[in-house]
């Protein structure tokens, strides 16, 4: 196969190899290289929008902890929900129209979506299942008014004991909820509590770590940093970032005592590096989906948790934003959906 090609067969888990994480001054003192083969077209941002002018927490809203302890780490604005609803459609393209892989019944009447963002998902679940009552949970209140009749939003802290009833949902969704859950087998016990005999759970989770299979995303380049920074800072931050490449998933769905769990892996190529029209596409949506909101993406985790100086982030930043647009750099994102059913 060619490197110029995005294989669907996963990789090997994360690198066992000590992160190393070079020193936030680091960025400031490198050249900013002239651009060469980047999807310049698809850059939406200059470092003149800092996000620094407007700064109430570092300069975006961020969810509040008034009602409960769960702290999360991107802002609950506009720029990251519209970031949030690229990736609903380039996951979408990837899972070729489907909104889950479980195998679900045509009759489901009771569905939890947790961790649901800007509701996009199951806002579609809810048109395309207007039979099946639809709930979706929240730390933030960032959900639309105008929703499908079948669909409420809750405010619910899905690390906190759930207060929904026992044997209840026919199908329980979670996706990318990497670095917001301390605890996944805790989770996906209490998802198991809540779901009816027969019934499914589903979860779609994406590494923080980007990787290239033919050694152009190298070690010491920013996009190599992103994934080393997160991890590092998942392990001070007490969630870890890196769900995917940790495994941590289908162990907590093994260990919750789901039966028949499928575990399937796609590689999500960052930009429109791959040869493979449609990977093309689905890698210009990945690229649009960072590059939208870089500095949300990283914002509250390098500066609050890894200590890193407004001019630091700044400056890496504009690195970052260069690499990520280069073609010559095959680097992908691994991403993971893991599904399993509640014994009969
Ligand atoms: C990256 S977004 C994903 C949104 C949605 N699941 C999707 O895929 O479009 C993560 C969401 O999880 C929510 N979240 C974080 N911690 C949470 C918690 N403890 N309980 C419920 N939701 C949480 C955040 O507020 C955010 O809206």
């Amino acid at each position: 196969m060619s490197s110029n090609d995005a294989p669907a067969a996963a990789p090997e888990a994360a690198s066992s190899k000590p992160a190393h994480i070079l020193p936030a001054e680091h960025w400031a003192k490198q050249k900013v290289e002239e651009e060469n083969d980047s999807d310049v077209s698809s850059s939406t941002a200059s470092i003149s929008e800092s996000i620094f002018d407007y700064r109430s927490i570092h300069g975006r809203s961020f969810h509040s902890n008034k009602s409960t302890d769960a702290q999360y780490w991107t802002p609950n604005d506009n720029k990251q929900i519209e970031a949030g609803e690229i990736i609903h459609h380039l996951i979408t393209l990837i899972r070729d129209d489907k909104l889950h892989w479980a195998p679900l019944k045509k009759d489901i009447k009771t569905v939890l979506d947790v961790g649901t963002g800007s509701g996009i998902w199951a806002i579609d679940f809810a048109d395309q299942n207007p039979d099946a009552n639809v709930i979706g949970t929240d730390i933030s209140p960032t959900q639309p008014a105008w929703v499908p009749p079948n669909l409420k939003f809750e405010i619910e802290d899905a690390t906190l004991p759930w207060t929904f009833p026992a044997d209840h949902f026919d199908f329980i969704h979670m996706r990318y909820l990497f670095g917001s859950i301390p605890d996944w087998n805790g989770l996906l016990a209490q998802a198991y509590k809540a779901t009816k005999p027969g019934g499914w759970v589903e979860s779609y989770e994406a590494s923080c770590v980007f990787r290239s299979d033919d050694g152009t995303l190298v070690e010491g380049s920013p996009m190599d940093q992103w994934g080393k920074v997160f991890v590092e800072a998942g392990k001070k931050f007490g969630r870890p970032f890196d769900v995917v490449g940790e495994g941590l998933v289908p162990e907590a769905f093994k260990a919750a005592g789901f039966v028949n769990i499928q575990t399937k892996d796609v590689k999500c190529p960052m930009n429109s590096w791959a040869r493979d029209k449609k990977l093309q596409e689905i890698g210009a949506y990945a690229l649009a989906a960072v590059d939208q909101d870089i500095e949300g993406w990283i914002l509250f985790i390098w500066s609050q948790v890894m200590g890193w100086e407004k001019s630091e982030i700044e400056a890496f930043v504009v690195h970052l934003r260069r690499q990520l647009r280069d073609r010559k750099v095959h680097a992908y994102c691994l991403m993971r959906g893991v599904w399993g059913q509640k014994p009969e």
